[in-house]
């Protein structure tokens, strides 16, 4: 089958969050079940600084775009798969993060951006380009590339289409005039089409236009046809559901695994488990913190936003502080929840590790060297940390919810009778509840070989890609075969 994947952002040439790990990993992993699939992402600058030596294949002028855009090809960084670039100087030769300016406000023009983006994805798949591929199938990914479905139904010859939602939060939403201005049929200015409340929604191209919808995971894809968790778009989710799968994202075990991890000083598996308390004696050292085995560390990795539900730990953290635990935490996001967290950290320098900013290895040193990672979040889509934790015996506390509750098995009397726990689940969206689940963990922490047990078990868990892969392989078939 000939696949296009169409995304924002690829591990390892730019990422911002889980849908790069996601982009970088699936399509290797359709790519070894003998399957011609080619990625298509914008020439960011970081990404053409790290790549000289592009070849450019062909300068086109989508229709309904002002500006020509240039086509580069190069190969996935240790892989032989295809990446097309598309070159748009005025739009993606800037520094930083694809979305956000240097003021961390979103690029004014990123409705145009990304406009210009799904017109040449769409020239691509029609073959348009000169390039003598027509893909069967194109994979859409987040709003980014929600107009790319929406353009291709208007093809009477086209690729089947299908869009994932890694997270139904981020709509690209835009004013009315915006919409004008790009020249779209005046007819999608509808709520059947890409009005959403009087504004212009990029997300909608992709939920009423592809012919598959599906998420990161089976319960988010019940979750979002409620009003708890459907942004508004439960309703559009609801009418298509029979078009809408969850399939759960798996973990890139080739980068993450604990034994044989560049970025880990001491490597270890489940069989010999004491490189993982040599790690975590360097972490230790390496956020100041008393170097101590048998204080646990807790941890958190990720972007401090609301949907992380960050403020639930801080407002427990004096709590479970009080008591015997040390935390380090790696991220970077809403200026008020640094501010807590600096606040926190200064009270607590000798139990809080802080570190904002975005950093790559040392996300690996943490999941090798803590005991626990903390996933509070109000709603998550799959989540990734909390597979990377499971695989380095790093036990996640997490929140029932999305790929959370699809991934982690709580440490009941009953999971722990059946050797099945691999962590600690609570519901509710509170400090209390978040407090609780932490309370369960640290009493269980100090009995060494029933802790050791579930570390174990959580490392022995497989969620590769070659399972997700089979599973999005089926649906594309379907997709296929139902047109
Ligand atoms: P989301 O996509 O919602 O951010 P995921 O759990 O799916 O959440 O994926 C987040 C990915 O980004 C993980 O690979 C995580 O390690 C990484 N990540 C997030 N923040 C940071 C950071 N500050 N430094 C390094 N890696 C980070
Ligand atoms: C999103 C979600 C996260 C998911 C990732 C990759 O960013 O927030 O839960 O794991 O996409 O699909």
């Amino acid at each position: 089958m000939k696949i296009l994947f169409a995304s924002s952002e690829v591990h390892p040439l730019i990422k911002t969050g889980g849908l790069a790990d996601v982009s970088g990993a699936l399509p290797r992993a359709l790519k070894n079940q003998r399957h011609d699939v080619r990625l298509v992402l914008p020439a960011y600058q970081s990404v053409t600084q790290q790549l000289p030596g592009v070849k450019t294949l062909a300068l086109i002028q989508p229709p309904g775009c002002t500006v020509p855009v240039q086509l580069h090809e190069t190969r996935l960084p240790d892989s032989r798969l295809r990446v097309w670039l598309v070159d748009i100087p005025e739009y993606f030769d800037r520094p930083g993060n694809p979305y956000l300016g240097p003021d961390g406000q979103d690029w004014p023009d990123n409705a145009q951006r990304f406009h210009a983006f799904a017109r040449s994805v769409v020239e691509l798949a029609l073959d348009r380009a000169g390039l003598d591929w027509q893909p069967d199938l194109v994979h859409c990914n987040d709003w980014q590339t929600g107009l790319v479905p929406a353009l291709l139904s208007l093809e009477p010859k086209r690729p089947a289409t299908v869009f994932t939602i890694h997270n139904l939060a981020y709509q690209g939403l835009f004013a009315w005039e915006t919409f004008r201005d790009l020249g779209l049929p005046g007819h999608w200015w509808s709520l059947h089409a890409l009005e959403f409340h009087n504004q212009f929604s990029f997300i909608k191209g992709g939920l009423v236009f592809a012919d598959w919808i599906t998420t990161v995971s089976p319960t988010y894809a019940e979750e979002i046809r409620t009003p708890a968790f459907g942004c508004g778009l439960e309703g559009l989710l609801q009418i298509r559901a029979d078009r809408l799968r969850g399939i759960l994202n798996g973990a890139d075990y080739r980068i993450w695994n604990p034994n044989q991890d560049p970025h880990l000083p001491h490597p270890y598996n489940g069989r010999s488990l004491a490189g993982k308390a040599a790690n975590k004696a360097a972490l230790q050292r390496e956020f100041d913190l008393p170097e101590q085995a048998q204080i646990p560390l807790l941890a958190h990795i990720g972007r401090l936003v609301a949907q992380k539900g960050i403020d639930l730990l801080l407002d427990c953290l004096p709590q479970v502080l009080a008591g015997e635990a040390q935390l380090v935490l790696l991220g970077s996001g809403e200026p008020e929840l640094e501010a807590r967290l600096q606040a926190l950290q200064a009270e607590h320098p000798d139990k809080i590790g802080l570190r904002l900013g975005y950093d790559e290895a040392l996300a690996h040193r943490i999941e090798a060297g803590a005991d626990m990672f903390v996933m509070p979040s109000r709603f998550e889509p799959c989540g990734l940390n909390q597979l990377y934790s499971l695989r380095y015996g790093t036990l996640p506390v997490v929140r029932r919810t999305g790929g959370l509750a699809d991934t982690v098995i709580d440490a009941d009397a009953t999971a722990r009778a059946a050797g099945t726990a691999t962590g600690f689940v609570f519901n509710e969206a509170t400090p209390a509840a978040l407090a609780e689940a932490l309370r369960r963990a640290l009493h269980l922490y100090p009995q060494t070989q029933a802790w050791k047990q579930l570390v174990q078990t959580a490392m022995r868990q497989d969620f590769s890609w070659k399972r997700s892969a089979a599973e999005y392989l089926q649906l594309y078939e379907t997709a296929l075969g139902g047109r």
